[in-house]
């Protein structure tokens, strides 16, 4: 029994030497006993690339932080929205185009008024967008990472647009980034 348990070890010992660890882990799983590993499930979606990007607010004033964000070509954009804010609803809205499609979607957003999420009607100037959140709230959402060229994003709640709350996405072709960005690329 004893030598059993010691020949055992010297395996799993072996194999986890030889670069076996992955294989020591399925080995312990295999057992179905409690000391086994035990491994995070995952949600994971595999994707070609991935950008993770993270946008607050400055607290409570009319202003992404940061208002600029860098995200490679041919992959997609996973986006979380944290808002800051203590009083104010925010939503983050990607738009195609430059300042006239902006001015469309904002006034397009306002006439769609709150029954709509702030949102316009004909969404074919907008890339990807959240919902509205509350204050002190977050939300993700992933979306493919739009071609090479600078974006502007938006918070399309009446007034916020217009006071200044906007920035720029900026997609660069082959993930060449620019330097000083500092951006999280998942496998
Ligand atoms: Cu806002």
């Amino acid at each position: 029994m004893f030598r059993e348990v010691m020949n055992r070890r010297r395996l799993l010992l072996a194999l986890a030497g030889v670069g076996g660890a992955g294989l020591l882990v399925r080995l312990l799983s295999k057992r179905g006993t409690s000391d086994a590993p035990t491994e995070e499930p995952t949600n994971e979606v595999v994707a070609p690339r991935e950008t993770a990007l993270e946008i607050g607010c400055a607290e409570n004033q009319l202003a992404f932080d940061p208002t600029e964000l860098v995200a490679p070509t041919n992959g997609q954009i996973r986006l979380t929205f944290h808002n800051h804010s203590t009083v104010f609803m925010h939503n983050w809205v990607l738009v195609d185009g430059g300042e006239a499609a902006v001015d469309q979607v904002l006034q397009a957003a306002t006439t769609a008024g709150p029954g709509q999420n702030y949102l316009p009607g004909d969404m074919s100037n907008v890339i990807a967008h959240t919902e509205l959140v509350e204050s002190g709230g977050s939300t993700t959402i992933t979306f493919a990472t739009p071609p090479a060229g600078e974006y502007t994003y938006i918070c399309t709640f009446p007034g916020h647009g217009l006071a200044g709350m906007r920035g720029t996405l900026i997609v660069t072709a082959s993930g060449l980034l620019h330097k000083g960005y500092s951006i999280r690329v998942t496998a």
